[in-house]
């Protein structure tokens, strides 16, 4: 059920920190979902998990500049605040968190957060940079919101991994909960990117999601050809129209990809696939 409240919108970094620490103060557990905007129903379904598991809901919505490479949509990336913000109010958020870059960012930064081979496969591999600038910016947001959880989509299950690490290496308080995949009824993962998809590309976009729920259903110790079978579905894929960026099968912890299966391990199949200009990329998770 959607409640009505009253939602606090904070810019600066001493708002958004009285009204947590009102809410502290009550003895209030502070769910964080950090965004960059322009919701939908998947960030829709990780506020609600926020919602539920705690007592107050900060969304931050900020399109974080330094997570984007140079040929990336950092300009045409949606922004809708008042929009972003209308929803947040029906979902019971209880502040809304819309930072300038001025009030991220010093003038000239000194200190950055290095990685260390979690960066080098999947998305990492072609996006010099982005994990570092995603690393950064979740960290100052969880320094300046300082919740008790913070909630991530599985979606970008390299981003979470790599959120989970930083939580464990820095020792931030902060529980994380990992928000399930949003799909259209064809299958679809949702995503902000979606809307850049022409109507006929938009037809051809579910076939990334039947392809992963394919390995998913074939895949497992037994297999001993798994690359050969996960080629066939990049030819597949290729013949439909994708260009492929990656599909492959890799260890949840070390993100590695693996040539055979073990049981007792957790393993994602992911895959990042252009559709014209479009980036698209989808996951699933094989616990064996
Ligand atoms: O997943 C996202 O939308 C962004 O990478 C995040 C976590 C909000 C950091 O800018």
């Amino acid at each position: 059920m959607k409640q009505q409240v009253d939602i606090e919108v904070a810019e600066a970094v001493d708002e958004i920190r009285e009204v947590v620490g009102s809410w502290k103060k009550q003895g209030k557990a502070v769910g964080l979902v950090p965004t960059m905007g322009a919701l939908h129903s998947g960030h829709l379904s990780l506020i609600r998990r926020a919602v539920e598991n705690a007592d107050e809901v900060v969304v931050s919505i900020y399109v974080n500049p330094t997570q984007f490479g140079p040929d990336e949509d950092y300009e045409e990336y949606p922004r809708q605040l008042e929009d972003d913000i209308k929803k947040c109010r029906e979902e019971g958020v209880g502040a809304v968190f819309c930072p300038s870059d001025e009030i991220m960012y010093e003038d000239r930064e000194y200190l950055s957060i290095q990685i260390d081979q979690l960066n080098e496969t999947m998305c990492g591999a072609s996006r010099e940079g982005h994990f570092e600038g995603v690393l950064q910016i979740v960290n100052k947001l969880f320094n300046v919101v300082k919740p008790d959880l913070a909630v991530f989509g599985q979606k970008d299950i390299q981003q979470y991994i790599l959120i989970e690490q930083m939580v464990r290496e820095f020792k931030h308080d902060i529980r994380l909960i990992q928000g399930d995949i949003v799909r259209a009824n064809d299958g679809l993962a949702v995503s902000s990117r979606n809307r850049y998809l022409s109507d006929e590309q938009r037809t051809i976009a579910p076939g990334l999601y039947r392809s992963l729920r394919y390995l998913k259903q074939q895949l497992g110790p037994d297999v001993d050809n798994v690359s050969l079978m996960i080629r066939h579905q990049q030819d597949e894929l290729e013949a439909k129209g994708f260009e492929i960026d990656y599909l492959n099968i890799f260890d949840y912890k070390t993100l590695e990809p693996i040539e055979q299966m073990e049981s007792d391990h957790t393993y994602i199949l992911a895959g990042a696939v252009y559709l014209g200009e479009t980036r698209l990329i989808d996951n699933m998770l094989l616990r064996i």
